[in-house]
């Protein structure tokens, strides 16, 4: 099965300030709520966008995007210069953020994490469950798709604008919270740490745009043998296990390179892995442009 399809650019539109939506058209592949797509840019840069439209539109996919003010060369790309007609590589849709059964839900969405939410947000309304979101933005010009929030959930939405109006106390929320709730957060660092401090931990999912800080003990060499190809590769300890596999003829799809979007995972089959990703549920996968080896070889089915 392929791991990329391809979509022509139909719509690029403004729907906040600094932020447009993008309407990509094809026969693309079905996805669920949280899912996102690794879009391939013609400046040869990969971007993660979330899928923001809605999963039962199965001939085309809706992303917003922000035009980052220190952007790295995606954002900027985008606003600056893609134009409708243009045909793109995008891959299959990953859900690294799937949405859990559950009779209640908090939403916590800041900024452009509002596109992570709005599929779930309309999926569990649909279904009949309650949902209460709290959607904080810099100011409320640059708040995508506050029309359509308020006639999907009306009260149930609240709608912070960082310019007039305080943060939401996530400790109060936490407080009063059905034990049956699950809470759903993407949005800035700073709004998934307090996320982290206010919320049991069972209930709470987060899907970060950027890398956590944390620190590791310092790398150390491994060997990797490729099950399928009966290879082993070095991995010295100045270079990631995705560049080592590249390196020696082994390439591994990739996008973030930072351990946040799942499209360098491979499994593991043997072996103590060092996930250093910000994914999580490393359920016999390695994402390999971050995570290493504990122990002196690794097995992968590669
Ligand atoms: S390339 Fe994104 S997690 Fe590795």
């Amino acid at each position: 099965m392929p791991s990329t399809q391809q979509a022509v650019l139909d719509r690029i539109e403004p729907v906040a300030d600094g932020v447009v939506a993008l309407t990509l058209r094809g026969s693309l592949a079905p996805w669920e709520p949280g899912a996102h797509i690794d879009v391939s840019l013609p400046n040869w840069l990969t971007r993660q966008y979330s899928l923001c439209g809605d999963p039962a539109e199965r001939d085309h996919h809706r992303i917003a995007v922000r035009h980052e003010r220190l952007s790295r060369g995606g954002s900027d790309y985008i606003h600056r210069y893609l134009r409708p007609g243009r045909t793109l590589d995008i891959s299959l849709p990953r859900n690294n953020f799937p949405l859990v059964e559950a009779e209640d839900y908090l939403f916590l969405a800041g900024g452009i994490g509002i596109t992570a939410i709005l599929p779930m947000l309309r999926h569990v309304l649909a279904n009949g469950s309650s949902a209460h979101l709290v959607y904080t933005g810099r100011a409320r010009a640059t708040m995508p798709f506050t029309d359509e929030i308020r006639s999907l959930c009306g009260d149930a939405a609240t709608l912070i604008d960082r310019q007039r109006d305080p943060r939401p106390d996530l400790n109060a929320l936490g407080a009063t919270l059905k034990s049956g709730t699950a809470v759903y957060c993407c949005g800035p660092a700073s709004m998934l740490a307090a996320a982290e401090a206010a919320f049991d931990p069972a209930r709470l999912h987060t899907e970060r745009f950027r890398p956590a800080r944390k620190t590791f003990a310092p790398n150390t060499a491994f060997t990797v043998l490729c099950a399928r190809s009966g290879r082993s590769v070095e991995v010295p300890a100045d270079e990631s296990l995705l560049d080592a596999l590249t390196h020696a003829g082994h390439p591994v799809p990739s996008g973030c390179r930072e351990g946040v979007c799942g499209s360098c995972a491979v499994r593991v089959l043997d072996g103590d892995p060092e996930h250093r990703d910000d994914i999580g549920g490393n359920q016999g996968e390695i994402y390999t442009c971050v995570s290493r080896s504990r122990s002196p070889h690794l097995v992968i089915d590669l």
